[in-house]
């Protein structure tokens, strides 16, 4: 039996006004869509937000719904949305930022396992990794290269 390590490349940052201009623009963006999210049952309002290469700001905000299971993650909702609307156009950076209103969020969120499963094949199909941005509500965060940073012995179809 061998023994193995993973090695995960990250940055983290203090504040917002550490990323480049255009990933500072981007984030603002995710907390916008953070603010309009629809999460009434859980009171978790998440946003995400794409830069694409054609200059393209996608956002996304979690959907709840009352039947639980029928609503969507932030970042699927921007993904497949981007997918959708501009299905040949590459995505640079993704954004993702949460809130919780009347209490403040300590933590910095951190993309679901569907959700980066959804993000990898992204990836895959635009054979080219895009920057990942993870900011807190102090605007502390982390940035990640690829999501194959964020998603290691990830599932494969053949
Ligand atoms: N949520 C997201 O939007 N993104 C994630 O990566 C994890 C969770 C949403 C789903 C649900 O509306 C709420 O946050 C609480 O789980």
């Amino acid at each position: 039996m061998k023994k193995n390590e993973l090695h995960i490349a990250y940055q983290s940052f203090e504040k917002v006004e550490e990323l480049q201009p255009n990933d500072l623009v981007l984030v603002n963006h995710a907390i916008a869509a953070a603010a309009v999210a629809y999460a009434p049952y859980s009171g978790f309002h998440v946003g995400a937000s794409l830069r694409l290469k054609n200059g393209e700001i996608v956002k996304g905000s979690n959907q709840e719904n009352s039947a639980y299971p029928s609503g969507l993650c932030a970042e699927r909702v921007a993904l497949f949305y981007a997918g959708s609307q501009f299905p040949n156009t590459e995505i640079e950076a993704m954004a993702v930022t949460a809130r919780t209103p009347g209490k403040k969020l300590k933590m910095i969120v951190k993309p679901c396992g569907a959700c980066r499963q959804v993000m990898l094949e992204t990836a895959q199909r635009q054979k080219t990794p895009f920057k990942i941005i993870l900011v807190g509500e102090d605007g502390q965060g982390l940035l990640f290269d690829s999501i194959a940073d964020l998603i290691p012995f990830s599932f494969e179809f053949e």
